[in-house]
């Protein structure tokens, strides 16, 4: 019970990492908003999941990339849940891949739109409220390819990643006063559907025996080891450490040629 009567909201709950973030963070005694985009039925499986283990839960459409949606988004959590102790910035995309050099207009709007500046949204309408009550976790999910490079055929990802990265260093710094820890994540390639818009399923199970190969400990990585991550950093066992990158890649050594 590391989240005994915390709310956290979790942007992009519906699936993948965010999903075992938010059933995480319920097991360990949170109560959780469960941000989706498009896929309402999904979420409200999670929220099912985290009112089964008798944590409260709501579920929230809105584009992290919509400032006025998201303005009311956190408004909502408050209204429901009476605080946000813990915000994960999670919702991320990548588009379908395309030459380096002919990456369009429309994906780097969108992915940066979506990475960076939703998780700047998100943090933006929820950090008053935390700088009011003097406590407050912002988790950023960046990625391996914003420490090393992009990878294949995905122009606009790594930048965005690595923006992440340089704005949780400065927010960190400029919130601690307020005792708010800023951290992010980077994670190495994690088994979930991010990569199957744009490749085929025998493309995808390929990158992922690829990139295995690539790993100290031979594994890509689950949606769990990320929640692991992101639990420690939510918790208060982690009150000391703020505008770091907790890498979870399984040891990866290949970060400025990595395909995937
Ligand atoms: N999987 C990896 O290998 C990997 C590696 C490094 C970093 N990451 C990062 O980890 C995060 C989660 O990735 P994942 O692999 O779990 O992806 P995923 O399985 O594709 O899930 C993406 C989630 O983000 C939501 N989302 C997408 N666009 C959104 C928007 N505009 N506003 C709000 N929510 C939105 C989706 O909601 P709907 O389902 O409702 O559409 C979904 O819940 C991302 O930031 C990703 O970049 C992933």
């Amino acid at each position: 019970m590391r989240l005994k009567d915390k709310v956290s909201l979790v942007t992009g709950a519906s699936r993948g990492i965010g999903r075992a973030i938010a059933t995480t963070f319920a097991r360990e005694g949170s109560d959780v908003a469960v941000n989706y985009y498009q896929n309402k039925a999904k979420a409200e499986e999670v929220a099912n999941e985290i009112l089964a283990m008798g944590r409260r839960a709501v579920t929230i459409q809105a584009d992290v990339m919509d400032k006025e949606r998201v303005g009311e988004m956190v408004g909502e959590v408050i209204k429901e849940f009476g605080k946000i102790d813990v915000l994960v910035n999670n919702a991320g995309i990548v588009w379908k891949p395309s030459k380096l050099l002919e990456t369009s207009e429309e994906e780097w709007d969108r992915v940066l739109g979506v990475n960076l500046l939703g998780t700047y949204h998100c943090i933006q309408a929820s950090a008053p409220h935390m700088i009011e009550r003097g406590y407050g976790k912002i988790i950023n999910i960046s990625s391996l390819a914003g420490i090393g490079t992009t990878f294949l055929e995905q122009a606009a990802y790594g930048p965005s990643k690595a923006a992440v990265i340089n704005l949780t260093k400065r927010l960190a710094y400029e919130l601690g006063k307020y005792n708010i820890n800023v951290n992010a994540i980077a994670p190495g390639l994690v088994r979930t559907e991010i990569l199957s818009s744009g490749m085929s399923e025998a493309e995808v199970e390929r990158s992922f025996q690829e990139v295995a190969k690539l790993a100290a400990l031979g594994r890509v990585g689950e949606p769990q080891d990320v929640a692991n991550a992101a639990l420690f950093l939510a918790s208060d066992e982690s009150s000391f450490i703020t505008g770091q990158v907790l890498v979870v890649d399984g040891g990866r050594f290949n970060f400025l040629s990595h395909s995937v």
